[in-house]
Parts: C-alpha cells; structure tokens; sequence
C-alpha cells in the first residue's frame, strides 16, 4: 500500500526507518495511551523487520522532512474488517497529520472494499476520539472498565472504559452513514 495526500505518505516500512521508529516508540515506554512499555532501541531493528513485511503496520512518512513520523495500524479482522491504530511521534502531533493520515486509509480501505474499519479508545484520550469524529467515524459503544493496562499501588488492576467508534463502507447497499 502506498498512499499520497498533502503532506504524507503513507507506506510499507523499511529497514530504512529503524531510526525514526525508534524516536517515537520510545516514547510510548511510558506513554499513558498505547504504550509499549517494554521497548527499547535494542528492538527497534527486530521491530522494523517484522513491520516492514507486515500488512497490518504502515509507516507515515512526512513529506518535506522525508522521515517517519508515525504508523497506522490496520489489523485484520473477521467479516472483512480492519481495526485501526496510530502513533505519531509527540514533536509531530497537533499538525493535522493524525486526521491526515487516518482518513486518508480510510478512504483507500473502503475503495478496496473493506465493509467496517473500527477503533477503540479509552474516553479519557481525548485527542484519539476527536480525531475520529472528525473522520466521520461513529461512536458505537461505550465499554465500562472492560480493560486494564495499569495497576495501582497495591498491584490492583486500574480499570478503563473504553469507545468503540466505527464506519460502515457507504458502497455496499444500505450503508450510508460514513
Ligand atoms: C491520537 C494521535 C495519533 C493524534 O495525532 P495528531 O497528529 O496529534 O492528530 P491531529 O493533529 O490530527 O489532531 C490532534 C489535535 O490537534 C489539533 N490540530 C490539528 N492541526 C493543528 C494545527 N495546525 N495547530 C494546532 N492544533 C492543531 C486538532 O484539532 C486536534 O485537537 P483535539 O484533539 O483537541 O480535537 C496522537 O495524539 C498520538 O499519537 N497519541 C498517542 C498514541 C495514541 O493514543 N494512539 C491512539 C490509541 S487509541
């Protein structure tokens, strides 16, 4: 896959990128959202490897810096679905590139005729749910404290809501609520 829209490309990753994937993945170690808390630099050549033959994993390359800034994560799915995920690099983030590059894959899934694309996020990333309203994603669900990344001081586990926002591909008859 390969897509161009104003300031991105969006591509397959390349052993290339090892470097910048590094940057921003170091700091999900202890991201509060989609964190990767047992990264280090040490994996980041295994890591480029494996996504680089991956169809699940997509670099976003920024165009006038020619550097990847991020990826898209478009998991398979049963039912001919994807479940989307992203990650921008925090020096990058608040610059549109997130919405940029999420609705950019949306639009070329839908084109391949994927039939649903959906995503779950916590309520308190704000900034993760804005972004797919904005898409024109829907909100479909509202979890409550269903999943649990963190524990408390006591080794408790914390609970976490979490959305599940989705879209529908508006070809397929009945369908038209992208
Ligand atoms: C979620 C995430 C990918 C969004 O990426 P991003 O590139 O910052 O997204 P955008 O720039 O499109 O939108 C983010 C905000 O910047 C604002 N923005 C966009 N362009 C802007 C500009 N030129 N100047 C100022 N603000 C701008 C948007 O309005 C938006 O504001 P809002 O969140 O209050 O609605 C990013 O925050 C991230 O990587 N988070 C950590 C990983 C994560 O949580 N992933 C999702 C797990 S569910």
């Amino acid at each position: 896959m390969k897509i161009e829209t104003n300031e991105l490309i969006i591509r397959n990753f390349e052993l290339r990128d090892e470097n910048d994937l590094c940057e921003y993945m170091l700091q999900r170690v202890n991201a509060e959202f989609e964190a990767y808390p047992d990264f280090t630099c040490q994996k980041a050549k295994e890591e480029v490897e494996f996504r680089a033959q991956s169809d699940e994993f997509y670099a976003i390359e920024l165009k006038k810096e020619h550097k990847v800034i991020g990826n898209i994560y478009l998991g398979k799915r049963s039912f001919n679905t994807r479940e989307l995920g992203y990650v921008l690099n925090e020096n990058y983030q608040h610059n549109g590139y997130g919405s940029e590059a999420s609705k950019a894959v949306i639009e070329y899934m839908i084109n391949q005729g994927v039939h649903r694309i959906y995503a779950e996020c916590a309520p308190q990333n704000t900034h993760s749910w804005r972004l797919m309203d904005r898409i024109g994603m829907k909100r479909e669900a509202h979890f409550r404290k269903n999943v649990s990344f963190h524990k408390d001081t006591n080794g408790q586990p914390i609970y976490w809501d979490t959305y599940v926002y989705a879209i529908l591909n508006p070809y397929e008859d009945d369908y038209s609520d992208r």
